[in-house]
């Protein structure tokens, strides 16, 4: 199976490759001129959509019945093929200057970055993974580390007006549009912004950290609402050397201790709580023992 071509069914270049066995050379410019147009057609419609967006209607459309999608997001978590597919979707760092809406602040994350920073010793050049990092600024952790320490890493975000903003961010890190798969959830996302309907997979954390290519992970910050717990849970800690995890959990809710419990149970223990009462949020950051 080829993942780059005409695999999503609904494609309509590949019903009219399929329905007509010979492809002549003008047809052919005929078809691509179609796209271009349709293309820049819907770029006018949609003045909020990114090109990545599109690429997740196409591949998660309303109208899908594709098999070979849905069977690929429920191959096992560390499969070659979801992975190397997974690698794909990573979108690389645009290379443009910071577009930051408050490029004096260094510290976005109430205090946290200070306290992984100086218990990593003042690394520099490591590597985070972020999930749930909105527009990639307001509360990101890891934006701390990419500007002040050169870190690299991987910052990911399922909605499609966050992930646009985020790609506006001009980030130095690589991004990718998913949410994160649990025993709970389903293969794939649904948001209905202004009427239309965007389809975004969910991908298991195994695969996402896969993807990265790294192993040794120097932070992993986790931003999700009220599933962190599951997440965690989803996590093969044998496989990946991570040294800090910075978690952001709705107080109150009884996931916290569990959540310590777990932890401390996978060889981390608790550094520092940040609680957060008028949102009624907690920061915890955990360090490997
Ligand atoms: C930071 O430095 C101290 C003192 O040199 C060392 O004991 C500690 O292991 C270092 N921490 C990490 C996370 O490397
Ligand atoms: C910078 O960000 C703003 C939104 O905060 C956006 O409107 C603008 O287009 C961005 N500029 C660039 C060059 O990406
Ligand atoms: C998810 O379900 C599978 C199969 O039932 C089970 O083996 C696995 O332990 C579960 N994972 C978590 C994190 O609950």
């Amino acid at each position: 199976m080829t993942f780059d071509g005409c695999y999503a069914k609904m494609l309509p270049r590949c019903r009219y490759r399929r329905a007509s066995g010979l492809l002549s050379v003008a047809f052919f410019v005929f078809i691509v001129f179609q796209i271009i147009v349709l293309n820049s057609q819907k770029t006018v419609q949609t003045v909020e959509s990114s090109s990545d967006i599109k690429e997740g209607r196409r591949l998660f459309g309303e109208n899908t019945q594709d098999d070979q999608i849905s069977s690929l997001f429920s191959h096992p978590a560390d499969s070659t093929v979801l992975v190397s597919y997974v690698y794909k979707m990573i979108k690389l760092p645009s290379g443009a200057d910071y577009n930051l809406t408050y490029p004096h602040l260094q510290d976005f994350a109430r205090g946290q970055c200070q306290i992984i920073d100086e218990y990593l010793n003042k690394t520099e050049n490591g590597y985070f993974v972020e999930i749930g990092v909105l527009d990639g600024e307001r509360h990101s952790v890891s934006l701390f580390f990419e500007r002040e320490r050169n870190w690299n890493g991987l910052v990911i975000e399922p909605h499609p007006e966050h992930y646009n903003q985020l790609l506006h961010k001009n980030r130095k890190s690589s991004t990718l549009q998913a949410c994160v798969k649990t025993n709970h959830t389903e293969t794939k996302k649904e948001y209905k912004i202004s009427d239309q309907h965007y389809f975004i997979p969910c991908l298991w954390m195994e695969t996402i950290l896969m993807a990265s290519g790294h192993r040794n992970i120097d932070l992993l910050a986790i931003n999700v609402k009220s599933k962190e717990y599951d997440i965690l849970q989803s996590i093969p800690f044998d496989k990946f050397d991570i040294k800090t995890l910075s978690i952001e959990f709705t107080k109150g809710s009884d996931s916290e201790m569990d959540i310590i419990k777990y932890l401390t149970s996978q060889g981390f223990r608790a550094q520092h709580e940040f609680a957060n009462h008028l949102v009624k949020k907690s920061d915890l950051v955990f360090v490997k023992n």
